[in-house]
């Protein structure tokens, strides 16, 4: 997939046009069967952070409905992180026993033991041993029936995998220039991590698509955020199937400032976890202006980022929204907030307020969600008109739409 760069809306229209998308994508199981091959079975995709699983034998395991499996994340005795599905080479039982979406783990020994008949697997992945192997009619080559490895790779302390037998490119590759772009971010510091997740009954686009502009929060979140009335969204890019683009707010919002903002005040004047604009990378606020919220890109095809180095939110560094389909009308969504460790009860607090403030804006986002599902199911509507905020919309779909057609 082409990964080269356009800067401004002028040159994003030019590569992807400016027509209406279509409806149905949002809808039909049809194009929903189709993605779960073309685009979640050959891109790569985030399924942790490193910090996760710090210690080698570590273990995370990640379910993966769409592809009707579930990733072992493991760090091996070398430290290194790879990537297996879970199912045992022997009779097909799940190696591990999953107990939700993400279920964590440490391998005694550095082995992982499939509890149906006992087989043992080295941590790296190659079987170490298996019970009463000598009734086997035929020789057992350990090296053949170890766990079945996924294509793994690390961008900045994310971790991605592949689950096609050859990608088609490397997660660097891949990537390309919003991989640059977003590098050199202290991800690796904000390892005090806040997650909320739910089951919404709509199509994973219609999840990714309501956090994906800007144009929304005037409406939506003018209870709880009027002062973003003003909001200005900006510096709007692509690069190839992945986009970015930043919120500013100017001062001048309407509306009173809600008397718990006194809770942030305490991260925002904190050296560690205040506004350290000279953390983001040289190419996001490049003119480190102050009333930056935060740089937010898409990672096709279905991670949103939003870079804030403590703006915006209070404390924030950044947070993340990962849309997991778990059918053609019902989608995984995860929600995580990213700060530094706090490091007295007063940090603790003001965290805890952060959280409930971005909490109750999401719920507002979710609102809409199944309403928009359940709406464009009755086929009144066959295509969407999007404005130039919504421009991220449109690259994702574009791109969507291209590699159902290869
Ligand atoms: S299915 Fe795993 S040991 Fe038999
Ligand atoms: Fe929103």
């Amino acid at each position: 997939m082409q990964q080269e760069a356009a800067i401004g809306l002028e040159a994003i229209y030019q590569r992807i046009g400016t027509g209406p998308v279509s409806a149905e994508a949002l809808t039909s199981p049809e194009i929903y069967e189709q993605e779960r091959t073309q685009v979640f079975g050959r891109m790569w995709l985030k399924v942790g952070r490193v910090e996760e699983i710090p210690a080698a034998g570590d273990y995370k395991i990640k379910r993966l409905d769409v592809a009707n499996t579930a990733a072992i994340l493991s760090r091996g005795k070398d430290g290194v992180v790879r990537a297996f599905h879970n199912i045992c080479p022997h009779r097909g039982n799940k190696i591990l026993p999953e107990t939700g979406n993400e279920t964590f783990g440490r391998a005694r020994g550095h082995s992982l033991t499939c509890r149906f008949h006992g087989w043992v697997f080295d941590s790296s992945g190659p079987l170490r041993m298996l019970p009463r192997e000598d009734r086997f009619p035929e020789k057992m080559d350990h090296n053949c029936f170890g766990m079945r490895a996924i294509h793994c790779d690390i961008w900045e302390g994310f971790i991605f995998i592949n689950l096609a037998d050859t990608p088609e490119q490397s997660l660097a590759d891949y990537l390309g220039g919003i991989g640059r772009h977003f590098a050199g971010f202290p991800y690796g510091e904000a390892t005090y991590a806040r997650r909320y997740s739910t089951v919404l009954d709509c199509n994973w686009k219609i999840a990714l698509y309501a956090f994906s502009e800007g144009y929304h929060v005037e409406t939506i979140h003018a209870a709880t955020f009027p002062k973003l009335a003003v909001l200005v969204h900006t510096e709007f890019k692509t690069f190839g199937p992945h986009s970015s683009s930043a919120i500013y707010v100017p001062p001048g919002g309407a509306g009173p400032t809600p008397a718990t903002a006194k809770f942030g005040e305490v991260l925002f004047r904190s050296e560690t976890h205040g506004r350290r604009l000279q953390d983001l990378p040289p190419t996001v606020n490049t003119e480190r202006r102050n009333d930056f919220q935060f740089e937010f890109p898409v990672f096709f095809p279905n991670l949103v980022l939003h870079a804030c180095a403590g703006s915006g939110y209070p404390g924030m560094v950044y947070f993340s929204h990962q849309f997991w389909p778990l059918g053609p009308d019902k989608t995984l969504w995860e929600g995580t907030n990213f700060y530094r460790q706090p490091t007295t009860p007063s940090e603790l607090v003001a965290i805890n307020h952060t959280d409930a403030l971005h909490r109750n804006a999401w719920l507002e986002d979710t609102s809409t969600m199944e309403d928009t599902d359940a709406a464009l199911r009755s086929g009144v509507l066959d295509q969407l008109y999007l404005m130039d905020d919504e421009v991220m919309i449109r690259n994702t779909q574009f791109h969507i739409d291209a590699c159902l057609a290869r």
